[in-house]
């Protein structure tokens, strides 16, 4: 049975199931060097305000660097039945200084310990997935680059619908990272204050500088309230949306990219090294990837509900509900790492099947609207060009044919406006490059947009 550390109040050990139950060192484990890093600036502040002494402060610093390398270099492992990652630390560091160890704890409480640790741990974690998405983003517009010709159709409601190309497709996403990486900026803005010193809910009575801790530790400034400082995990909250939005985005595109590599769209080839076959049927290659990306989504929308749904009735301050948060904000951060890092060289390494993309472009009547403009731009008011190609559509289908393939005489047998110039008109290049428009899929237009994205990535 576990000896714990407010044992005082207590006539019995605490019962091992409630031991294992109550214990979060198994999942705040990880956070052993902010957790030491909170300590160290906590200590020196103790130190430099006179509330331990300086000789003290300097020791137990020592002492919690020289747990730090024992912890990274294995020497010293993490107790299971510890009953988190701050008492671990601090039994630790008690046991191997003694009593001056007993004196860290001075005017702080967990609450605040662990409020600060999640807000360390997270930011360097949301430094980390920022880099992964940007990687993703500079990727993706680096594709761009070489696609900005290659035609493909454009679809709603997954009909085929106008032309663009694969360039202008790809920049869509390069647009939502982008968004992605704002947000992340973002969440760390906010997150950035130190709840450190808020003690166990009321502050201290002890003439702490909280200005220093938070300084130290890199924050921009001290939490403003002590209660709000215990007991928000509104961050948690915002960096889960933020990770439930990346994951949408890449669940979209995993999605489109296992439509495209199936045989009904082949528009690409995933590399052998990103895709897996089947055990039985030899001649399947599956995007196990995208499916999986796919699948995680929904795993890191529901952590986000967990985070809603546990603070949602929480009176202030600290609630040992508030542990549950953890797990749930570690999952979605893992998971969007791992998908992230997956992803981008699966989407760096398949090949283009440029030739299925200008095929699958050149049905479908994805030139109808052009072929009306085109009557509009003789000077026919767009409602009744839209009906004439609409009809002349309908043939086609009923003749087997397509706009490019429809005799100039049953073009002409609607309105005398169509001309022979009329094919030239409605040919995809045309069709895409006359979609000059801001934002549209020209190549000049996508070039823009191109330029947009380097600048905003610094490329
Ligand atoms: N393991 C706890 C958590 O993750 C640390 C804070 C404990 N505070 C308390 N008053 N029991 O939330």
């Amino acid at each position: 049975m576990a000896d714990m550390m407010w044992a005082g109040r207590f006539s019995k050990k605490i019962d091992d199931t409630v031991n294992a139950f109550n214990s979060s060192i198994a999942f705040d484990g990880r956070m052993y060097r902010h957790d030491i890093q909170g300590s160290i600036a906590h200590a020196t502040m103790l130190g430099d305000c006179g509330i331990i002494t300086k000789e003290d402060s300097l020791q137990i610093i020592d002492g919690l660097k020289d747990i730090l390398s024992d912890i990274d270099s294995g020497r010293l492992e993490l107790d299971p039945s510890a009953e988190d990652i701050h008492m671990f630390i601090e039994a630790e560091l008690t046991k191997r200084l003694g009593d001056v160890g007993k004196r860290l704890h001075t005017s702080r409480s967990r609450n605040d310990q662990v409020a600060v640790d999640i807000r360390l741990y997270l930011r360097d974690e949301i430094q980390e997935i920022y880099d992964l998405v940007k990687k993703l983003a500079v990727a993706l517009v680096n594709m761009a680059e070489q696609h900005t010709e290659t035609i493909m159709p454009g679809y709603t409601h997954l009909q085929r619908a106008q032309p663009v190309t694969f360039a202008h497709h790809l920049m869509a996403y390069v647009f939502m990272f982008l968004r992605d990486l704002e947000r992340l900026q973002d969440v760390s803005k906010r997150m950035n204050y130190c709840p450190l010193g808020s003690g166990a809910l009321a502050g201290t009575t002890y003439r702490t500088n909280r200005k220093q801790t938070a300084e130290l530790l890199g924050f921009t400034a001290p939490m403003a309230n002590s209660l709000d400082g215990v007991s928000d995990r509104d961050f948690c909250v915002e960096l889960n949306c933020a990770l439930s939005l990346i994951m949408t985005h890449l669940s979209r595109f995993s999605e489109e990219i296992i439509m495209w590599c199936s045989w009904e769209f082949k528009f690409i080839e995933l590399d052998d090294a990103f895709a897996t076959g089947s055990s039985i049927m030899p001649q399947k290659k599956n995007p196990d990837i995208t499916e999986l990306i796919r699948g995680k989504t929904g795993r890191v929308n529901g952590d986000l509900i967990t985070l809603l749904s546990m603070l949602k009735g929480l009176p202030l301050a600290y609630n040992k509900d508030m542990q549950e948060d953890k797990e749930a904000i570690f999952d979605a951060v893992d998971n969007v790492k791992l998908c992230v890092k997956t992803f981008i060289p699966m989407i760096s390494t398949m090949k283009v099947l440029k030739e299925n993309m200008r095929n699958a472009a050149a049905r479908g009547f994805i030139n109808a609207t052009d072929c009306a403009d085109y009557l509009v731009k003789k000077g026919m008011p767009f409602r009744d060009a839209y009906k004439i190609t609409g009809t002349l559509v309908a043939q086609c289908i009923e003749k087997g044919l397509t706009l490019e393939t429809l005799p100039l005489d049953d073009y002409k047998a609607m309105t005398e406006l169509f001309d022979d110039d009329v094919y030239q008109a409605i040919n995809l290049e045309t069709c895409v490059c006359e979609r000059k428009s801001e934002g549209g899929p020209s190549p000049d237009a996508v070039k823009v947009q191109i330029d947009i994205a380097k600048k905003s990535l610094d490329i």
